[in-house]
């Protein structure tokens, strides 16, 4: 028996996921019953690098989402509209959808969700977070005997690729993300990447999997890459640290109702952390829970073939329930059980980190000790005082800090920039 396939998108992944549904040789059985019924994109002029029959290609995509004949909506065009509004659409008539969609499935997933539990249809988006890296469907089934503690992950390929070439050679990001979108590692607009939305978008997936509630995505904490520089790199390396983009999804003990902190930014990531050696364009998620300990998923984040596989492997097992003629019920595994109540997030003020913080200073007496009082004030302790290098007339002195909480390092911060003596503060970056 075949299903077909309405393919919105034929681009990067779009492609992909057509190239495997075509060649099916060699591949699991159940590949030879998915068939491209019709497939949606918004140019018929566009040179493709793929060959499909003319007469299923069209750019009337609401056609494709109403069509009776088919039985699942692959949508693979990204941003939010018109993706979520054909989603919707598809849903309202009967029709599973997998989707690569991050930007979607974190803000809207629950609307989504909801719609999709009403009609008892699927919606599964494997490859929306992590490409080719099966993460969404462990969270989900192989991993759902746990009580998940901590989701760490890097997320995004395009930062992982600029931080790593920084560190390598020295370069500045500036410089290092020209490279990166000369060689197609970047898009032209990266500000999704760079900025970390995207990252933040994924570990808003991954939270709502693991810790079973809605996320509201605009309470995710996001600090991108944009402002680190080669003397961070160079003072990383000199501590013992590597710089990497983070998503944190941290279960806060022992707090009622249960908080989580949620949150990307920039990270010291010591040296010998697993996550450390995550280099280039790829991805890396460690998951932390009760029985399990730790494992780490790794591999390439994105590109045509591992995010086409991640997107075939759910359209697969919708075939497979298919088959067996079942509708998505609630408590099914391949759902992401679509849970009723929102996370409470804790605001980063009253997150527990380490802190890296560099200060350009005059070069006078008592200047360290007027830091280490401002600190002590504000309950911050710290771990190191390093005064290595100048900036021109100005000393520079870096501070790592014990565990604190934000909002009390913040407050010494803005009265250490009251002192005369100090002239900037260039870089703050926290520490796992
Ligand atoms: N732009 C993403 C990244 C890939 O650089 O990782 C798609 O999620």
């Amino acid at each position: 028996m075949a299903f077909n396939i309405g393919l919105l998108g034929l681009g990067t992944v779009g492609t992909g996921t057509a190239e495997i549904l075509l060649n099916p040789e060699g591949r699991h059985p159940l590949i030879q019953d998915i068939k491209i019924a019709q497939v949606g994109v918004k140019s018929l002029e566009k040179k493709r690098t793929i060959d499909l029959p003319t007469d299923i290609i069209t750019t009337d995509l609401e056609a494709i989402v109403t069509n009776p004949d088919i039985d699942i909506i692959v949508e693979l065009i990204g941003g939010l509209e018109p993706a979520r509004s054909l989603i919707l659409k598809a849903i309202a008539n009967g029709k599973h959808i997998v989707t690569a969609n991050k930007a979607v499935m974190a803000r809207f997933g629950p609307e989504i969700y909801a719609a999709a539990n009403q009609a008892k249809v699927y919606v599964l988006l494997e490859a929306a977070v992590g490409g080719g890296i099966p993460i969404v469907e462990p969270l989900k089934q192989s991993l759902g005997a746990n009580r998940f503690t901590n989701i760490i992950g890097i997320v995004n390929g395009t930062t992982n690729y600029i931080l790593t070439q920084m560190t390598n050679h020295g370069a500045d990001f500036a410089q290092v993300l020209k490279e990166a979108q000369t060689l197609g590692y970047a898009e032209a607009d990266p500000t999704a990447d760079v900025g970390g939305l995207d990252a933040a978008d994924k570990i808003s997936i991954l939270a709502s999997l693991a810790f079973g509630g809605k996320i509201n995505r605009e309470d995710v904490y996001c600090e991108g890459i944009t402002k680190i520089t080669s003397s961070d790199i160079s003072y990383a390396e000199k501590l013992g640290f590597v710089i990497k983009l983070l998503a944190i999804a941290h279960k806060v003990e022992k707090t009622e109702p249960e908080k989580l902190e949620l949150r990307v930014h920039p990270t010291f990531v010591p040296k010998s952390h697993p996550l450390a050696s995550i280099n280039g364009v790829n991805n890396a998620i460690l998951v932390e829970g009760q029985p399990l300990g730790q494992v780490m998923f790794y591999g390439p984040g994105a590109g045509s073939g591992p995010t086409a596989s991640a997107v075939v492997a759910d359209i697969m097992n919708i075939v497979g329930v298919l088959h067996s003629n079942k509708k998505a019920e609630i408590l099914d595994p391949l759902l992401s059980c679509s849970p009723q109540n929102y996370c409470q997030i804790s605001p980063i003020e009253d997150v527990y980190t380490r802190f890296y913080a560099r200060f350009l200073c005059a070069d006078v007496p008592g200047v360290i000790g007027h830091l280490g009082m401002a600190f002590g004030q504000y309950d911050v302790s710290l771990e190191s005082v390093v005064q290595i290098g100048f900036q021109g007339e100005f000393a520079e002195i870096v501070v790592v800090t014990h565990q604190v909480r934000e909002g009390n390092f913040r407050e010494a911060i803005a009265e250490i920039l009251s002192l005369n003596a100090i002239k900037e503060i260039p870089s703050i970056i926290r520490v796992l």
